[in-house]
């Protein structure tokens, strides 16, 4: 707590607000207090300017574009380490020894499989289901499964084994529902591969065409996957510790960040923009048709994968992602008129003064589409990507929610209601 305060004056009266300040110096009006000192809420519709919680998780600088996960820079993590170290890291708070990585890579592969018979359920969802709605039944269904142990043993400090469970297993499910979404034989998770060769292998691998895992789609995968697995309050994330608040268990909890993240305003985004970039392609490139579409402010049309509620800057994600994106096209010796249009789509913004005046960037979600894409990975299983990526942050989150009692109070936002003040009950046969 910062020894500063601020003065409110309500109708003559003086009121004292504490000032908290943040480890990165960063301050914000304590206003616990306010309803008990004034009477009077707050309101600030999609809390653009409200904290939800102190958190030692994730941090981001919007304007510098900065982004540290336990206060190491993303650019370090992504260069130098596995998507399951960071997710370790995230977890307990501390990068893994070598001891403890390989501890924990074996719990990944001893919980890989699921049970047989959530396997069936598969077999009921409709044909053309949503990946991201078949994701968010099964990790709801995993309660039943695998019921969670409230005081389990803690073998590495927020490592448990509900955590190692859920991460292991979310990967087997997002492989299992594409391939029966294509029709194809489930091919079962091995021992001998890593996180993401495991995952990539039981999306592709199949008895007549044996898949070769290609060594640089293992690292873009875990390039990619680390740059999506926190990003503090989110939409998603925020969702995963207010049902968690509740006294919701894991899996529930996050089940509920699966949906939200579907949204297009949100996870879903990097599908959307796939839609839009084969748009303009189809529709002869004519860039300066999309973009006056999305600056006319009747047409509700917006260029997806621009634009950001924190991120005031380019997104230190989209720079990352753009560079993978082009080195797994040319090791591949892949091309994608997609990518041609993106980077022609990024270069015209860049240069408008409606984009630039409002601080619009590429964000996470602007190129990642194209990686996925040359790695065959289906255009419907993106968002299935980013929540694969996403989940040890929103575990990380729901553990320190539920960390002590002041962070674990149930969430319940107040309101200013604008409705019919009061009037006399009308008996249904006086009401005309
Ligand atoms: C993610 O929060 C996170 O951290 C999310 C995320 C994560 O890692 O969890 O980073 C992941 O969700 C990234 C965002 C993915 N979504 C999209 O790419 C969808 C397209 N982007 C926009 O819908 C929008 O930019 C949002 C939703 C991302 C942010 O919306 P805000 O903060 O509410 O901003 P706004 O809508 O108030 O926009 C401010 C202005 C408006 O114009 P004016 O009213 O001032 O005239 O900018 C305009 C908007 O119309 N604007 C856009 C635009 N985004 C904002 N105009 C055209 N195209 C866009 N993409």
């Amino acid at each position: 707590m910062s020894k500063e305060t601020a003065q409110l004056i309500i109708d003559g009266t003086t009121y004292t607000l504490p000032i908290v300040e943040s480890t990165t110096g960063e301050k914000a009006l304590d206003v616990r207090s306010l309803l008990r000192q004034t009477g009077y809420i707050t309101l600030d519709s999609g809390y653009m300017n409200t904290g939800s919680c102190e958190s030692q998780i994730t941090y981001l600088d919007g304007s510098k574009g900065i982004l540290r996960y336990r206060g190491y820079d993303i650019e370090d993590l992504a260069a130098n380490c596995v998507f399951i170290e960071v997710a370790y890291l995230l977890l307990t708070g501390e990068l893994p020894t070598a001891k403890e990585l390989d501890r924990f890579k074996y719990d990944m592969t001893r919980y890989a499989l699921i049970h047989e018979d959530m396997i069936h359920f598969f077999d009921h969802f409709p044909p053309n289901s949503s990946p991201m709605s078949i994701l968010s039944t099964m990790v709801g269904t995993l309660h039943d499964f695998y019921p969670e142990m409230d005081k389990e043993e803690d073998p590495y400090g927020g490592l448990t084994t509900t955590t190692a469970r859920l991460l292991s297993k979310l990967r087997t499910i997002a492989a299992f529902s594409y391939k029966k979404n294509i029709g194809h034989p489930l091919v079962y998770p091995r021992a001998d591969l890593s996180y993401c060769a495991n995952f990539l292998n039981m999306m592709f691998d199949r008895p007549n065409m044996p898949y070769k895992v290609e060594p640089i789609n293992v690292i873009a995968l875990n390039k990619l996957l680390i740059l999506h697995a926190d990003h503090e309050q989110n939409c998603s994330t925020s969702t995963v510790r207010l049902v968690g608040s509740a006294g919701v268990g894991l899996y529930p909890s996050i089940s509920a960040g699966i949906n939200a993240l579907w949204g297009p305003l949100h996870g879903g985004a990097n599908v959307a923009v796939i839609r839009m970039l084969e748009g303009i392609y189809r529709d002869g490139e004519d860039y300066d048709k999309y973009i006056s579409k999305a600056k006319n402010p009747d047409d509700p049309y917006r260029l997806t994968g621009f634009g950001h509620r924190v991120y005031k800057t380019y997104d230190p994600r989209a720079k990352l992602i753009k560079e993978v994106c082009q080195a797994v096209l040319e090791t591949l010796n892949v091309t994608d008129p997609l990518l041609n249009i993106a980077q022609e789509l990024e270069y015209r913004i860049s240069r408008d003064d409606y984009f630039v005046s409002r601080n619009l960037y590429p964000n996470v979600d602007f190129y990642s589409g194209i990686i996925y894409r040359a790695m065959g990975i289906p255009t419907n299983m993106f968002t299935v990507m980013f929540a694969l990526g996403r989940l040890p942050g929103w575990i990380a989150h729901w553990q320190e929610m539920n960390s002590d009692k002041e962070s674990s109070r149930i969430g319940r936002p107040r309101q200013v209601y604008k409705g019919i003040t009061n009037r006399p009950f009308v008996k249904i046969e006086d009401r005309g």
